[in-house]
Parts: C-alpha cells; structure tokens; sequence
C-alpha cells in the first residue's frame, strides 16, 4: 500500500533519468600530492585554516561510499581521476594508480551505479605546474597523452567521460581572481589557460572516441564538457546598462566557451575568431553545474565574486558559501543550452548549508525547474547533486557542508543527513510529490 502521507508524484522525470551525485578526488581521497597541496602547504591559503590533508579518506573508503550511495538510491555516480596519480613525474605512468581507479569503476558498477568520470578537476601534476601549467601551450599535449592513456586503461569500464571540470571557473579563480593557485590576476594568461583547456576538451573528445570507437564489441562512449554556468541577470531590468552588462557577462563567461566548441570559431577571450575544426562539435552531450544567480548592477565590483553578492526579494536565501539560493535560473539557463542541440547532464547542483531542511528545499525546488524545461521540451538526462559526502571545499576548507551524508573528519564517519532521505525518495519515485513541493514552496515563502 503506498504511504498516502507522501502524496502523489505530480512532476514526473523521463523514463531511465540518470540521478546521482557527484565528487572529486583532491577534495575527497586525500593524500594527493600537487599544486593545490604544495600552494595550501605554505599557509595562510585556505580561510578556515585547514589543509586538505586526508580529506575524507575516499581512497580507501570508497566501498563505503559507494555502499551508502547505492543504500541511498543512486543509480549514476560522477568522480575524477587525479591526474596526478597518473602521472607523477613526466612521461611516466603509475600503474598501480591505474588499478585504483579501475577498482573504484568496479565497485561502482558492481553496485548497478553509471560511472561519470572526469579527468581534471582543478589540479595539475606538480611537473606540469612547474612548466607553466595551463598557461604553457604545451599543457594540451600533456593533457591529451593523459587522455589517452586513460582511454585505453580504463575505457572498458567507462561510457561517461567529461574532460575538464569547470574551465571557466578554474581560469577566474586561479589567474583572474587571484584566489586559486597560482593566485594570479593577469587577462593575458586567463585568455591563454581558457584557449588550451578548450582546446584539450576537444583532443580529449577525440582521443576516447579514435581509441574506444575502435572496439566494435563495447557501445560508443559519450564524452561531454562540464561548464560552469551563471545565470546573470540585470539587477534593475528598466536600466538599460544593467542589462548590457548581464548580457555582457552571459555572453562572455556563459557562452563563449560552448560557441567554440560548438562552431569551431575560436572568439574572444579564447581566440581572435579563428576557425579550428577540430575543435567544433567536440562534445557529445553538455554538462553543466549551476549554483546561483548573479545580479548584475552596472559598474559593481561584486561581478564573479561570490562574497558579497547582491540579492532581491525573489531570492531564496545565501548559502554559507555567500551563493544566492535561485531555482528558476536553472530554468533559464536549461531553455537558453537549448540552443546547442545536445543533451544536458546537470553534473552539479546544491548548496552549502546548516539547516539541513533548506538543502531538501533546494533540491526539490530546483528540480521542479528542472522538470518545467524538460516539459517544454529541453532533453535533460541526469541530475547530480553536489557533493555526495561533505568534503574539501577549495580555498574555503573544511566548513561549508554540501554533503548529502554528514562526515566527521576525526572518525571517519559518515552520516546521511534527512536531506539524502527526501532525495532518495524522488529518485525512488522518479519524481516529485505534491506533499514535497507543498512543504517546500511554504519553507521558501517564509
Ligand atoms: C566545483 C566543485 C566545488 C563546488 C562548490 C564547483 O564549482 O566543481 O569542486 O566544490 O563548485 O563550490
């Protein structure tokens, strides 16, 4: 008999929709040795004042994990692969690395979980950092030999590639904001880290289908991006220049990234328009990780910077990360990648919170403009929330908890919130209730 107290699903996900969450390595496994190690090792960096150190130990607690996202209903699972591991010293491969991470791709299989893998999330190999790292042109050869072996030691265990992990994000932080190592603020050398990660996105899109594409006996693999979106909008929208500079931004920070990769003309910041034909259409589906609003006032410093940003009554709340809470942006931004004709995997969303209540506020409602997009016809294909556990969050540290599971980093211990529970169950459903959206929408109104 089914519980009536949980209501009826009124907003019902597509048939085989991909649920899951996601994770990274640096922030998770610990004990990883690269530039973010050696940069947060020199002090002062991160504003908790913590060093990542053993994280929440995933590398060797991955069975567990995996156990309480499979406990928890998940069906899809996105981790990175650090690189380096892979690569510690230049040319030279750690195969016992390898069998790692084809340990942990077994045991997310074993337990019927999709793997969605990503081979760069934030951090370099030191020799690689040493070199110049992103800005050195030379990166996109090293990422593409990475790539490529990794299609081959892997690629019988993996369908779901995603290159490089947020670009855009990884380009401001480290060389506009001059908040991320090597914490440089120099437009020159953004343009140049932005140009090589595009165009090592497109080399890896190649290199895993020239490689897998050659096994006739495994289906073809999907190798998409993961772009970091914003949804800018004009603070006052009756000021014209508020609206220029919302557009501005979308175009710049939004857009320009996927229109190369989507047409193969390298414009600016990444090029000067030049035509590379390798480089369009490289991207099988569009992944894409929204967290927030940003209201944009003409001239106002808070632009990309995320600790104090301007909110208005429509906001849902801030985060503990100064994020504005805004479900419907990622209505919009869904409608706009409509545009791209690709299918669209949310490969992050979520809030870091206290009140634990708001995160299932936030996951309810954000899927609810979800599932408006994909009613007037956005093809949405899975919904991962960020993060699975709590877990390093960057140059923040260790406080801002976006886990669905509560960690205690002196045991080890890993407690799923309720939050996991109320995800679970629209997974379960594969949908939404109207018990769920009734509770929800009142605690937003409050
Ligand atoms: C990154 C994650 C990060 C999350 C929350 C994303 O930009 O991919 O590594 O933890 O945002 O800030």
């Amino acid at each position: 008999m089914p519980d009536k107290s949980e209501g009826n699903v009124v907003l019902k996900f597509p048939k085989g929709f991909l649920w899951g969450s996601a994770i990274s390595a640096y922030q998770t496994e610990g004990g990883n040795n690269n530039q973010w190690s050696v940069w947060e090792s020199k002090g002062g960096h991160i504003k908790d004042g913590s060093v990542c150190g053993m994280a929440c130990d995933f590398y060797h607690l991955y069975e567990r994990d995996l156990d309480i996202a499979k406990e928890l209903g998940h069906n899809t699972f996105r981790f990175s692969v650090e690189w380096a591991r892979i690569e510690p010293k230049k040319g030279e491969w750690n195969k016992k690395e390898v069998e790692h991470y084809r340990d942990v791709l077994k045991a997310i299989k074993k337990r019927g979980i999709t793997p969605l893998v990503t081979l760069h999330h934030f951090t370099n190999p030191l020799w690689m950092e040493g070199e110049g790292g992103w800005v050195n042109p030379k990166s996109v050869d090293y990422f593409k030999r990475y790539t490529s072996y990794l299609a081959q030691e892997l690629g019988d265990l993996v369908n779901l590639w995603t290159a490089i992990n947020e670009p855009t994000a990884y380009a401001s932080a480290s060389y506009m904001l001059g908040k991320f190592p090597p914490q440089v603020s120099d437009m020159d050398q953004y343009q140049s880290v932005l140009r090589n990660m595009l165009l090592a996105t497109a080399n890896a899109y190649h290199e895993i289908h020239d490689i897998l594409g050659r096994n006739i006996t495994r289906s073809a693999p999907k190798v998409g991006t993961v772009k970091d979106m914003q949804y800018f909008q004009p603070y006052d929208e009756n000021n014209p220049k508020d609206r220029n500079e919302a557009s501005f931004l979308h175009k710049f920070y939004n857009a320009s990234f996927l229109d190369a990769l989507k047409t193969g003309k390298i414009t600016p910041p990444m090029g000067t328009g030049e035509q590379i034909d390798t480089v369009k259409d490289a991207f099988d589906f569009l992944g894409f990780n929204y967290y927030s609003r940003m209201l944009i006032r003409a001239g106002a410093r808070e632009v990309l910077d995320a600790d104090k940003p301007l909110t208005r009554k429509d906001s849902l709340g801030i985060t503990d990360m100064g994020y504005e809470i805004y479900p419907e942006g990622i209505y919009h931004l869904i409608k706009w990648l409509k545009s791209y004709s690709k299918p669209i995997y949310i490969t992050e969303n979520g809030v870091a919170v206290q009140d634990d209540e708001r995160r299932a506020m936030s996951i309810v409602l954000h899927l609810e403009q979800v599932h408006r997009a994909i009613k007037e016809g956005a093809d949405v294909k899975a919904y991962l929330y960020w993060s699975l556990i709590d877990n390093f969050e960057w140059d923040s540290g260790f406080d801002k908890k976006f886990g669905l599971v509560e960690v205690d980093y002196r045991t080890q211990e890993r407690k799923p919130r309720p939050s996991a529970y109320v995800y679970k169950a629209i997974i379960e459903k594969n949908g939404i209730t109207d018990v769920m959206l009734n509770k929800y929408r009142k605690l937003a109104a409050r």
